[in-house]
């Protein structure tokens, strides 16, 4: 009944208004006899809006919504879609178009839909990708241009990002993460499903951004067939053109809706304090809406939540009347994604009729800084800060550390304001050190970070000279080195730098080389299924809960699953636990485990399970009664990680082996006693130097996985050599001994 009722709605829309303007677009779907014949690449914008408005979507044939075309009117207003008409023209004569415009102004959203209808790349059974440095974006866009062209997510529009691909045979507009592509590329290195490609928020410089636009260049080369948009708010033009031949650019004028910018007067001593009394400020003074905040990590930002949620109580029971409620949502990487999603619920309502309105405030680091629209975001709080990747190459350290932001961020953050109505944004600095102290531009992730896992993808795809590829900004030699030596003493290439056939191997795991080492490993070690739960486990976020006001009960709960001398078999207990309960979300509930979370990690494994089938990696366990089923597991895991290892000194603290650096084990290690040696999955920087889930290993393990690494005539002098050279001296006698006899 619903139905018929929109239907009859729209025939009495349509009879009053016969008359009215023949070429208004909302009423093309009346003349459907008018709809032209579309050429692909000489379509033109007039072309495409008429089917736009056509009663039926030329995607999946199905009428079109009334949701759909209310949507339709706001794209209009876009200032993108004023250029749809110069954009065709453009893309149907270059093959590589750079496209610059103000944040908001329909780039992500429109101009992938703008080259599908120009593309029409399901005649071809091709697809249009539009890649996105963050998870979360690539999500929620694929989520809106779903709605904006009246499609299910998952069937025509979908996404793809790392061990989850919400897309279909019928998919023909891909949002994907810049690395999810690159991974497409090692197994089909002309990107030939593709008709189009879009590398959108390119001014962030990505690592996985950055390689891409060496290698589809190149592509361009060998396929004339491929168009390539380059885009961004923020880009750096000039650059951008000339790396790609002098590629056109067409810059886009104009913002949805005003920012208003405000700075301090005075610098703030304290960030955190300063942002979280803006919140209450807003919140207590200015217009109804909701605030986004910038911080820069996990800690800082849940310590955030708490304060600020602690002083709106403080400040609803002294003024019921005049303050409203606030509902505070933290967003970082390491959240689970449906807790992400909670950035796009609504602000709660007045506590009662008339009484103030109730806010939402979105406490972020800079995932949310570019490219995502959360509706009734008003205000925007920026400090100026971020955690940034640094790559020490000497000590083969990357870490994150919080640095001052680019102007170009400063801009994007701004930039989640404005978008569906006029916003404000607070700069926690004064304008002096916004244009005398920021640098123009963020420094390109590929000069600062560790290269290990994109070096192997290269090497997939067949570059061999990488000293020579070409970069937009090339990475240190010494970087590069360093890559390289990973690899090689991983075996993943030989002394000729030419991949191996274990390489082939792990560069096909969309994981860390060291842990794509352990899992190919492990079979020989008849550990595969235990290392394959331990590798899902990392590859998601932490499963253990630990909420402030009940750490005890949570460590209690912990402990049950603990194992004294691995965090990773702790990882393993939980995991085997979790099955044992049937997956029973009640039963993680219980035991402070996030129940999405462990699913999530069975999903993964699942995953790499069938990686592992393709590639003949068998999947084996040791019998859990035998004396080496947990020494098996650590031992395979040694083999990945024998280059993340630290040895206990004398005086208490751990020596990174090789390396040399003073590390303490972290404190979320579950270790009963301190082994005198440990492999670690990370070595985390703050105040002090962490190693982070952390397993003891036997030394004559290392000495046998790595006879190059562990090569004692280029091992500096400590306590570690020291002790290594006895046990290589015991083995050695050892075998001389057996010779003997
Ligand atoms: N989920 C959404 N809900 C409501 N409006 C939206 C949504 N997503 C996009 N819009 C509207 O579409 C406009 C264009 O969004 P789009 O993401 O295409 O902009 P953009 O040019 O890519 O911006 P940026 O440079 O910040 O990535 C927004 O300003 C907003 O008005
Ligand atoms: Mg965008």
């Amino acid at each position: 009944m619903g139905k018929r009722k929109s239907d009859e709605d729209n025939d009495s829309r349509a009879s009053k208004s016969k008359s009215a303007d023949e070429s208004n677009p909302y009423l093309a779907h009346l003349n459907v006899q008018k709809l032209p014949k579309m050429t692909p690449r000489k379509t033109t914008a007039e072309d495409a809006e008429k089917y736009e408005a056509a009663p039926t979507n030329l995607f999946n044939g199905r009428p079109f919504s009334q949701k759909y075309r209310d949507i339709m009117v706001k794209r209009r207003l876009l200032p993108v879609h004023k250029q749809r008409s110069e954009f065709l023209e453009l893309v149907q004569n270059n093959q590589i178009l750079i496209l610059v415009g103000e944040t908001g102004s329909g780039k992500t959203t429109q101009i992938p839909q703008f080259l599908l209808y120009d593309d029409m790349p399901q005649r071809s059974g091709m697809q249009i990708a539009c890649t996105q440095p963050r998870r979360v974006a690539a999500m929620s866009v694929a989520k809106r241009v779903a709605d904006e062209l009246d499609v299910v997510l998952g069937e025509e529009v979908g996404y793809s990002i790392r061990f989850e691909d919400c897309t279909s045979s019928r998919t023909v507009l891909k949002y994907c993460t810049d690395g999810m592509l690159l991974r497409e590329a090692m197994n089909d290195p002309l990107l030939s499903r593709y008709s189009g490609i879009i590398l959108d928020e390119a001014h962030e410089r990505t690592l996985q951004t950055d390689i891409l636009m060496g290698l589809l260049k190149e592509v361009c080369r060998k396929r004339s067939d491929l168009r390539l948009i380059v885009m961004s708010a923020t880009l750096d033009a000039g650059k951008f053109q000339s790396y790609f031949d002098d590629a056109p650019l067409l810059v886009v004028p104009g913002r949805t809706f005003p920012v208003d910018i405000f700075y301090t007067p005075e610098p703030e001593r304290d960030y955190l304090e300063a942002a979280i009394r803006t919140v209450l400020q807003i919140h207590t003074c200015e217009d109804p809406g909701d605030i986004l905040v910038f911080l820069t990590g996990e800690e800082e930002i849940e310590d955030a939540c708490r304060k600020i949620s602690g002083e709106i109580n403080h400040l609803i029971s002294a003024q019921p009347d005049h303050v409203g409620d606030l509902k505070v949502v933290p967003l970082y990487s390491t959240l689970p994604p449906q807790m992400q999603q909670k950035i796009f619920e609504d602000a709660p309502p007045p506590r009662k009729k008339g009484g103030p309105p109730g806010r939402k405030v979105v406490v972020s680091t800079n995932i949310a800084e570019t490219s995502l629209t959360i509706d009734g975001i008003v205000y925007v709080i920026d400090p100026g800060f971020s955690k940034q990747k640094v790559y020490n190459p000497r000590i083969r350290v990357e870490s994150l550390l919080v640095s001052p932001i680019s102007k170009a961020s400063a801009q994007q953050r701004a930039g989640r304001a404005g978008r569906t109505r006029p916003g404000k944004c607070f700069r926690l600095y004064t304008e002096k050190a916004f244009k005398n102290d920021l640098q123009e531009q963020t420094y390109p992730e590929i000069l600062r970070c560790n290269l290990g896992s994109v070096v192997l993808q290269l090497k997939k795809l067949g570059i061999d000279d990488l000293v020579h590829f070409d970069f937009m900004d090339a990475p240190a030699p010494e970087t590069l080195m360093r890559a390289l030596e990973l690899l090689n003493f991983l075996g993943a290439l030989n002394d000729d730098i030419e991949l191996t056939d274990i390489g082939v191997i792990m560069a096909e795991f969309p994981l860390d080389p060291q842990l794509a080492k352990a899992l190919i490993s492990s079979p020989s070690h008849t550990c595969s299924n235990e290392i394959l739960t331990i590798v899902a486990m990392l590859s998601v976020p932490n499963a253990f809960i630990r909420p402030n006001d009940q750490r005890k009960q949570a460590d209690e709960a912990k402990a049950q699953f603990n194992h004294p001398d691995s965090d990773h078999l702790t990882l393993l207990n939980a995991y085997h636990e979790y099955k044992e309960h049937g997956s029973d979300a009640q039963w993680c509930f219980a035991n402070y485990l996030n129940a999405r979370t462990l699913k999530s990690a069975d999903n993964v494994r699942e995953q790499l399970k069938r990686l592992m089938e393709r590639h003949n990696i068998p999947l084996v366990s040791t019998d859990f009664n035998d004396k080496q089923y947990w020494n098996n597991i650590r031992h395979a895991l040694a083999s990945g990680f024998f280059m993340q290892v630290a040895h206990l000194e004398r005086n208490g603290h751990y020596l990174t082996a090789k390396d040399n650096q003073v590390v303490q084990l972290h404190p979320s290690c579950n270790l009963e006693t301190k082994p005198e040696w440990v492999l670690y999955n990370e070595f985390v920087l703050t105040q002090k130097n962490y190693i982070r889930t952390v397993s003891e290993v036997k030394p004559d393990w290392l000495l046998e996985i790595s006879p190059d690494y562990y090569d004692m005539k280029r091992f500096p002098d400590c306590e570690g050599k020291r002790a290594l050279e006895r046990i290589a001296a015991k083995i050695a006698s050892k075998k001389k001994d057996k010779k003997g006899k």
